[in-house]
């Protein structure tokens, strides 16, 4: 049965019940698989992921920590990449959820089949992921690939997690966890895909070493300057924004397009449910989008304590918030 579903779902069992488990706030269990925290759930998508996908050298991914700007990210990269066939008017971002647009590999694509065919999907591929780099597979770091990476201050991030996967925006079914656990795991690395720091790190050190594979985002700096890193965007995937599209404000109509307000108000975002191994309303994709919203929740001593992991674990390496 080599090369079948079966064979891989019986090695996967193999190769899953020899990994170190543990309790997350977010799940039921998540096990250390190649020095990050994986939700047991998700896991075998993640390693038939690095066993079977073939990257081309077109596609594009996007990369992040689950609550720092991935929706938005998606919502922005699709727009870039597909305005030369879609308007204002008609662009799917008004009929899909950004999720449906760009596609996990971890929750959807390798999600009800081990071994999907990504072959037929239209050219450039737009694929996104929480892996960390060193765990992607081999074939996206060895092709011309391009990987856009988008990071947010932790302080944010933390909080964004707690109120999306603890409280559940906007859903009745919330889990027993305080903030202070929550955050207690979050500092001790033990969330989906953490630790944090070394998430950050290794799109971060890959993207100064191959600045032209790697683009490393802030959710802070879009928010600053939304143009200026659109424009970054589009000259990174090979697509600039012409001097003319710049004059008739297509740059100014995407961003609009994109913005919070605008996704959240849509009837795509605010209704139904959307798949992620587990199912997640669309609406909790959206909640406030505001840097420095940290300061409504988390008290002296746990900004204190997050600062010192950013100060021992990030700073040294020249990536600050
Ligand atoms: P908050 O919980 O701080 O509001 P992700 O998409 O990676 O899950 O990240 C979710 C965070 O991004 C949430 O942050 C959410 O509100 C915010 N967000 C979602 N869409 C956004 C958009 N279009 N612009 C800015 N922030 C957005």
């Amino acid at each position: 049965i080599a090369g079948t579903e079966e064979h891989d779902r019986k090695a996967i069992d193999e190769l899953i019940a020899s990994l170190p488990q543990s309790k997350g706030t977010v799940g039921p269990f998540q096990c250390l698989h190649q020095n990050f925290w994986c939700p047991l759930d998700v896991l075998p998508n993640v390693i038939a992921f690095q066993w079977h996908f073939e990257a081309k050298h077109e596609d594009i991914i996007l990369a992040s920590q689950p609550k720092s700007g991935t929706t938005w990210l998606k919502a922005l990269v699709f727009s870039i990449i597909n305005r030369s066939h879609f308007g204002i008017s008609n662009t799917p971002v008004l009929t899909s959820n950004p999720h449906n647009l760009i596609p996990f590999f971890e929750f959807q694509l390798y999600g009800s089949k081990l071994r999907p065919d990504l072959d037929g999907l239209a050219e450039p591929r737009l694929f996104a992921t929480h892996i960390p780099y060193p765990s992607l597979p081999e074939s996206i770091k060895q092709s011309d690939c391009r990987i856009i990476y988008i990071c947010r201050n932790p302080l944010d991030t933390v909080v964004s997690s707690w109120h999306f996967f603890v409280k559940k925006v906007g859903s009745e079914d919330q889990l027993e966890c305080s903030l202070e656990e929550h955050f207690e795991a979050y500092g001790q690395g033990k969330i989906s895909f953490g630790p944090f720091w070394e998430h950050m790190l290794g799109y971060w050190k890959e993207s100064l070493k191959r600045p032209h594979k790697v683009l490393f985002l802030k959710y802070e700096d879009l928010k600053e300057d939304i143009v200026g890193n659109l424009k970054k965007v589009a000259e990174f995937v090979g697509l600039p924004f012409t001097e003319e599209e710049e004059e008739g404000g297509v740059i100014e109509e995407i961003a609009k397009m994109c913005s919070l307000k605008t996704l959240k108000d849509l009837e795509v975002n605010k209704f139904g449910k959307i798949p992620l191994v587990i199912e997640f309303e669309k609406r909790s994709c959206f909640r406030k989008g505001e840097v420095g919203d940290w300061v409504n929740h988390l008290t002296p001593s746990m900004v204190d304590r997050l600062n010192s992991i950013m100060q021992e674990k990030i700073s040294p390496f020249g990536l600050q918030f």
